[in-house]
């Protein structure tokens, strides 16, 4: 999709093209293909919001991976967090004694992934790294390392590249600050 497309019309501004996500995602690739050397992690994609970097990155990483899937409970039609994280879907498999990293779209408050590192410690992984497209560290209020990231970005509400606001925008090829307007026409 290119910049003229409809969709764009709600962005303020784009924070990352397709293009510096394609390399910065390259680069994760690779550093995590030397971290793991020797070693078959499982990659686990946090749905939705992870999906379309979590597709991605396992192509930019040269080792022999597994791929499972999980859900939590989301935002739902807002902006902020409600607080409380839900398990919808959970893993297919045992990762005990495994290497798992998690893949995430974005780190906020980080409640989201303090809950599921320690659900997943809980079940005996030999260890648990995080992997997320974008960092948002001025929100965090749950104790959390992000192990990797391809962005820091400030607090801004931001869509595209699989996230989205209301279930929308995850078609976007780049990362935009979606405009307040959607979202406070929505709210009236
Ligand atoms: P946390 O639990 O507050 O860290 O929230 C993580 C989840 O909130 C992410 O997986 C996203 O789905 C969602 N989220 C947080 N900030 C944004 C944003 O700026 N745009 C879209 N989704 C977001
Ligand atoms: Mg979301």
């Amino acid at each position: 999709m290119n910049k003229e497309a409809k969709l764009y019309q709600d962005l303020e501004s784009i924070l990352y093209t397709q293009e510096q996500i394609k390399e910065a995602v390259c680069k994760l690739g690779q550093r995590i293909t030397r971290d793991y050397e020797g070693k078959n992690p499982i990659m686990v994609c946090i749905l939705k919001g992870a999906s379309v970097f979590f597709c991605d990155l396992i192509r930019e990483i040269d080792l022999p991976l597994e791929t499972e899937f999980m859900a939590t409970s989301s935002y739902g039609a807002s902006t902020v967090t409600s607080g409380e994280v839900r398990l919808m879907k959970d893993l297919d498999c045992s990762i005990h004694g495994r290497d798992v990293i998690l893949v995430e779209d974005i780190v906020d408050t980080g409640m989201t992934l303090n809950y599921l590192k320690q659900t997943l410690m809980g079940r005996g992984a030999a260890s648990l790294r995080i992997a997320t497209l974008l960092d948002k560290p001025s929100r965090r209020v749950a104790p959390l390392t992000v192990d990797y990231n391809c962005f820091e970005i400030p607090d801004a509400f931001v869509v595209g590249y699989g996230l989205d606001y209301n279930e929308r925008y995850r078609n976007l090829s780049d990362v935009g600050v979606l405009s307040p307007r959607v979202y406070t026409r929505e709210g009236e």
